[in-house]
């Protein structure tokens, strides 16, 4: 399975901080938010990665990603000229992916805990998988409406009143037919091509898998300032706690094998001084010293 991290949009709910720099590259306490989504999808295993961003942002995050080598990744770019709604990634991304099944994950979803429900869903993945997590504000998010059997009845995006207490992360996998599903949306009201239109056409063949996220799992979404804030004291709290980095890429690629611990030493060394050079270094010396 492939990956793509969207990080376009114009981040306006965090204008001014958004005016100049793209959302995604925003600091979550100690590193930028999109290192977050990319550790996600590592954690899953997948490797092969498309990010996606705007004509002018796409450069800093060359700048800051490169080929993703660094990480045993093999990074690729795709520009969005126009912020034309989620769903429109798989268009942009349909000659780079074609025939392949895929995992999205939108640049300012940040999932923290035991990611076996995702392991588990790539692991068992057919035809299409979202999840659902309970929130306290439905209404901010698309929603899912669940059966007695926890089965997918229904999709909203943005419900004005209550339907459910079901959110759909930005996390979604999908087989090889979603590009060409893609391209038979239409428009919302707001003018974007909607994710959750996109997973009503699987719902409607009854291809849909919800997978609920239990809430040992922190899902959080980093768009809006108060949202920022929150994450970053939680990344902070945990990290000070345990003395471990959330989300730090080189120390998941050498654990996880995408790279040898030769890459890693040489990679760590080229770092400049920073704490986040001296806890890869201390990683080293934990483990592999
Ligand atoms: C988008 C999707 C929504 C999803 C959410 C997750 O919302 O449209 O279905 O639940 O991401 O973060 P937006 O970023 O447009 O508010």
């Amino acid at each position: 399975m492939k990956g793509i991290v969207l990080a376009g949009g114009k981040g306006t709910r965090l204008y001014p901080c958004t005016n100049v720099i793209s959302k995604q590259l925003l600091p979550i306490f100690d590193k930028p938010m999109i290192y977050y989504p990319i550790s996600t999808l590592m954690l899953g295993g997948i490797r092969e990665i498309i990010v996606i961003s705007t004509p002018y942002d796409i450069v800093q995050y060359q700048k800051l990603l490169g080929d993703g080598s660094q990480w045993g990744l093999s990074l690729n770019y795709c520009i969005q000229e126009q912020p034309l709604g989620i769903a429109q990634a798989f268009i942009l991304t349909k000659e780079k992916l074609d025939g392949n099944s895929v995992c999205l994950i939108l640049g300012d979803n940040l999932f923290y805990g035991k990611l076996d429900f995702f392991r588990n869903a790539i692991k068992n993945f057919q035809k299409s998988t979202i999840f659902a997590y309970e929130v306290e504000n439905p209404q901010d998010y698309g929603v899912v409406i669940l059966d007695k059997n926890k089965n997918p009845i229904d999709i909203i995006e943005k419900p004005k009143t209550y339907v459910s207490k079901f959110a759909i992360p930005g996390l979604y996998l999908f087989d090889e037919r979603v590009y060409e599903y893609a391209q038979s949306l239409k428009p919302s009201l707001r003018g974007e091509l909607e994710i959750t239109d996109l997973q009503k056409i699987y719902l409607e063949k009854g291809d849909l898998n919800v997978e609920i996220i239990g809430r040992g799992v922190a899902w959080l979404d980093t768009g809006t300032p108060s949202n920022l804030i929150d994450a970053a004291l939680f990344i902070r709290a945990i990290e000070q706690r345990q003395g471990r980095k959330v989300a730090c890429l080189e120390e998941i690629a050498l654990n996880l094998g995408f790279i040898t611990l030769s890459d890693y030493v040489s990679w760590v060394e080229k770092m400049p001084e920073s704490d986040y050079k001296k806890y890869c270094l201390k990683i080293l010396e934990d483990h592999y010293g």
